[in-house]
Formats: structure tokens, C-alpha cells, sequence
């Protein structure tokens, strides 16, 4: 049996990201600081945060908002200056709240000083730093291969005379791994960062570091005729050795953190990834998100899903890390749609929605990732046409959308349905002008409802969301059974309710949580002899809960 005493400090906490573009401004220019961030420290100890996840904020032309890095060694002006990330990461450690740097390692900026000498010939010192290749006979693209963002893979240079690949957007260079001396320059860089006294690492789009042997068309899956770039890379026989050395050379020896974006890691390879023999300590995997939203390549097109098909991917998660390592367990981040929306077919308001993601969230088993923006129960933005989103992979999959022969209409509708701006949009403080997020127009809409949908309100409201989330994660980590216990799924062919028990020792927690707006009657007996710890709507009773209500019972 664990015991939380057996459990690391990132194993009992509460992680939060922040994407620090829409967090908090306090330069009064529209976008985010780091001090903004420094500013809020008691918002996110509220929340019992242990752990914040800082989404790239180092020196970038913004192309994928920080994600196309051009200097790992500085901090991007528009965030403020490395003595204000310095100061963040010493005022959080003060209070125990650590920072987590987001290391984009399989790609750079095209602005990248690497990047700059790599292009110039094929003789350079940084010649080999990324991935070239010549032209097909015709002149063509290396392979049929569709970047993640949309269109090919490959962009070709002219003043080298090859084709390099990009996984994502064209500005996002992808990295040589093979070379010796960009993996040494790259684990220098987190030594860099881990020397500072970070909490951890978060390892973006990690799968795509290691490239097939051999480079080949695959079959096309789309009316522009590419190939996912994710079949043809993602998790190649011997990543790990380079993992392996990753860890060796950074995480060995400190008491942090490495969570890695894992798209394309199966739960039968977990073993490898995560836990002991692994090379992570977490692994952010998508099995769950892909139930309500497809896979990202096809997005656009309609899927139909139940309630049990998401329990089953998350009961899998819960099995796989109950073996293996340990769980993150998240229903947003950056990339996604507000969680209100993806995880509910059934019409209810916005904030009971929340209120029984998060009874789910914060008493999984697992280190518990909440979203800004998430504990308000956030909606989806409104807008009102293309030219209103700013991120580079909305635009692509407008363009891809329309390739797939939707109208102008219906393409429009997937972004508003789909688009990663919806989570990007900025976190409301007040009521005041611009939400209070600054004193400035923000570079995203503020939503429509912000007079009321906002943290200050939500305090004053003791059925708010965020209240909701305050209470369940001090409950969690006074909880034993919470941080260590096991995880069973109870329930496990209902269509309206999600439920799973935690249990340590003589320790039991029953949650209970409806996804459906009507009031559903259970077996009384899965609580016997429990007490009702939290309601989300007042309205449970032992065998009884309300429409979209959540409840926790211990
Ligand atoms: C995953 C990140 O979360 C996403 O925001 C980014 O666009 C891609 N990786 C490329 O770095």
C-alpha cells in the first residue's frame, strides 16, 4: 500500500498552467507578463497549486505564440525580462508553488540563430542541425507528408537548394536528433533552466524527435493528397535511447518533474515511457481528448461518441498508470477546446458543467493539471468570421477544412467549434474593462459574459466554479485516499454517470459525477456508510443526484 509519504512532491500537489500571453498584464500592452504571473501567486495557492506549468516564454516571433523558440536563453520582451523570471521562480519556491518550463525541443523558430547558419549551404557548422533533403526528380517534396498544422510537411529553401521538414507550421524548423551536438545543446539548455530552480519540465511534441530510417510517401488520407507526418514519425524505434540520455544528463539527481507531450505513445508501451525503466516521470496522452474531438488529422470531420467511450479511455489511463508511473490527469490545456463544450452532448449551464469536470479531475488518481480559465468554467469564444483568430493551426485547418470540400460556413463552424483560440482567450478578473486582465485592448476578445463570468464574482458566489475547485483541491490534499489510494471505475456501463471509488486502507471515496441534464437514480448501496463530502448543486441524496451534479462521498 502507498502512502502519501511514499509519494514525490509533484505526485501530491495540484498543477495549473498558465499560458502566460492571456494570464495577466501588467505592462498595460494587451498580452500577458511574467510578472503578471508573480502578481497572482495567492490566486493560484487558492487553488492548492503546487506546480505551474509556464507555456514558452522565451525570446520568439510569436509565429505558434512561443512554441517556435529563436533564443532558449531569453525571456521574449513582450513577457518582461529574465530578472522578472528569476524573481517568479524565487517568490513561487518561496511558498512552495514551482515553476515548470515547456521545452520545445523537437523543433526551433526558423529565427533561431541554429537555423539562420543551417540554411545558408550544406557545409556549415550548423549544416546538420535539422532535417534536409533534396527534392524529388520532379522537383517535389521529399514525401507526400501533411504537417500537423496542414499542408506539407516540407518547405523548400532556396539559398540551400533542399527541401528541410517542419512539423507543424512551416516557421518551426524541425531538429536533427541524430546529431550528437544538437542533443548536447539542447540538454544544456535544461540545465539552464533546472540550475534556476525550476519544479520541472514540460517536453512539448516529444514523439516527433526521432525520423524513420528511410523517408517515404505514405498513402493519402485527405483530398490534398498528404500523408500525416504524425504516421510517418511519431514514437520510431530508438526515441527512448535518446530519452534515456535526456534523463541521464537532466533529470537524474533533482527533485523535479518531467512531463512529456505524447501523442502517439500507446498504454501497452507505457512502461517505457513513464515509472522507473522509463524516461518520464509523466506522460501527457490524448486518448480521451481524441473521444469527443477525433483524431486532430481528420478534425473536421463529424464524431459521434458516448459517455462510456470516454469513461473507457480514461479507465484505461487510470489502469495503464496504476501499473506504470503516474498520471496527468487534465481535460484542457492550450491546444484545446474549452471542456465545457468537448465533454458534454446534452444542453446545461455552463458553470454545473465545470463543477462535474472538476469533481472528476480533482479526485482522479494522478497529479490533477487544471487549464486558466478552466475553474471558471469557460465556454468556447464567439466569432463572428476567420480573420478573428490569431493562431496559426486555426488558419490551416480553415484552408484544410475547405480542401475537404466544407463551405465557408461550415469551415467556420469547425474552428468555432475546434479552435485553439478558445482556450487561449484571456483570463477574466473583474468586471472592469477588459475583464481586468490589463489596462490595454487584449490581443483576444474577452468573452461576453465577463461582467459575471469572472474570479472576483465567483468569489462572492459559493456556487460558483471557482469556489467549487477551491474546496474539492483542499479536500484532495487532505485526503489520503485522494493522493494515494487506489482507482476502480464503479458504474461502468452507464450512459449518464462517470463514478470511480479511492481507496487507502480504511479509507473509501466515492465520486459520482452525471453528465446528463436529468436527475439519475444509482444503487445507494456504492455509498453506504459514507458521508457526503461535497454537492456540486445542493441536490444529491444517498442513490439520487441532480441533473449535471457531481458528488463526493468519504
Ligand atoms: C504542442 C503545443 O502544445 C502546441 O501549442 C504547439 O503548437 C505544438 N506542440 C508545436 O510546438
Amino acid at each position: 500500500m502507498t502512502s502519501p509519504n511514499d509519494l514525490a512532491w509533484w505526485q501530491k500537489t495540484i498543477a495549473y498552467e498558465v499560458y502566460p500571453k492571456s494570464f495577466y498584464d501588467t505592462a498595460a500592452q494587451g498580452t500577458g507578463t511574467i510578472a503578471g504571473i508573480t502578481a497572482k501567486l495567492d490566486y493560484l495557492q487558492a487553488l492548492g497549486v503546487g506546480a505551474v506549468w509556464i507555456t514558452p516564454c522565451y525570446k520568439s516571433p510569436m509565429v505558434d505564440n512561443g512554441y517556435d523558440v529563436a533564443d532558449y536563453y531569453a525571456i521574449d520582451p513582450s513577457f518582461g525580462t529574465m530578472e522578472q523570471m528569476d524573481e517568479l521562480i524565487e517568490k513561487g519556491r518561496e511558498r512552495g508553488v514551482r515553476m515548470v518550463m515547456d521545452l520545445v525541443f523537437n523543433h526551433t523558430s526558423e529565427q533561431c540563430a541554429w537555423f539562420k547558419e543551417s540554411r545558408k549551404s550544406r557545409n556549415n557548422e550548423y549544416a546538420d542541425w535539422y532535417i534536409w533533403r533534396d527534392a524529388k526528380e520532379d522537383g517535389s517534396a521529399p514525401t507526400n507528408w501533411r504537417s500537423i498544422f496542414g499542408g506539407s510537411a516540407w518547405e523548400w529553401c532556396e539559398e540551400r537548394g533542399q527541401y528541410y521538414l517542419h512539423t507543424f507550421a512551416k516557421q518551426q524548423p524541425d531538429l536533427n536528433w541524430e546529431n550528437p551536438e544538437v542533443r548536447k545543446a539542447l540538454f544544456d539548455i535544461a540545465n539552464f533552466w533546472a540550475n534556476k530552480g525550476v519544479g520541472g519540465f514540460r517536453i512539448d511534441a516529444i514523439t516527433y524527435i526521432k525520423k524513420p530510417p528511410v523517408f517515404e510517401d505514405g498513402p493519402a488520407d485527405g483530398e490534398d493528397g498528404l500523408y500525416p507526418v504524425h504516421a510517418a514519425t511519431a514514437n520510431q524505434p530508438g526515441i527512448l535511447e535518446y530519452l534515456h540520455e535526456f534523463k541521464a544528463k537532466v533529470r537524474d539527481g533533482r527533485d523535479i518533474f518531467m512531463v512529456g507531450e505524447a501523442n502517439g505513445v500507446a498504454a501497452t508501451e507505457l512502461d517505457q515511457w513513464v515509472g522507473a525503466d522509463g524516461v518520464f516521470d509523466l506522460l501527457f496522452e490524448f486518448s480521451h481528448m481524441h473521444v469527443p474531438m477525433g483524431e486532430a488529422e481528420i478534425w473536421c470531420r463529424p464524431v459521434t461518441w458516448e459517455l462510456t467511450d470516454l469513461k473507457r479511455a480514461l479507465a484505461a489511463s487510470q489502469k495503464a498508470t496504476a501499473a506504470n508511473g503516474w498520471y496527468p490527469a487534465f481535460f484542457e490545456n492550450h491546444d484545446q477546446p474549452r471542456s465545457t463544450v468537448n465533454f458534454f452532448q446534452c444542453d446545461g449551464p455552463l458553470a454545473a458543467k465545470a463543477k462535474v469536470l472538476g469533481a472528476v479531475l480533482l479526485t482522479m488518481r494522478g497529479t490533477p493539471f487544471l487549464y486558466q480559465g478552466e475553474e471558471l468554467g469557460y465556454g468556447n469564444a464567439t466569432w463572428k468570421g476567420i480573420g478573428e483568430f490569431d493562431d496559426v493551426q486555426t488558419h490551416a485547418q480553415y484552408d484544410f477544412a475547405k480542401s475537404e470540400g466544407l463551405s465557408d460556413e461550415a469551415a467556420l463552424a469547425a474552428c468555432t467549434r475546434f479552435s485553439r483560440d478558445n482556450a487561449r482567450t484571456p483570463l477574466q478578473w473583474d468586471a472592469s474593462e477588459n475583464a481586468g486582465f490589463s489596462a490595454a485592448r487584449p490581443w483576444l476578445p474577452v468573452h461576453d459574459d465577463y461582467a459575471t463570468c469572472n474570479v472576483a464574482a465567483q468569489e462572492a458566489d459559493d456556487g460558483s466554479p471557482l469556489l467549487w475547485y477551491r474546496r474539492l483541491a483542499s479536500l484532495r490534499l487532505a485526503t489520503p485516499a485522494l493522493l494515494a489510494g487506489t482507482w476502480r471505475e464503479l458504474m461502468e456501463d452507464s450512459e449518464q454517470v462517470l463514478a470511480f471509488e479511492r481507496v487507502l486502507g480504511n479509507e473509501r471515496v466515492v465520486t459520482l459525477a452525471n453528465f446528463s441534464n436529468e436527475p439519475v437514480a444509482y444503487d445507494s448501496e456504492l455509498v453506504a456508510g459514507l458521508s457526503l463530502l461535497a454537492a456540486s448543486e445542493g441536490i444529491a441524496a444517498p442513490g439520487r443526484l441532480g441533473p449535471l451534479e457531481a458528488v463526493v462521498w468519504g
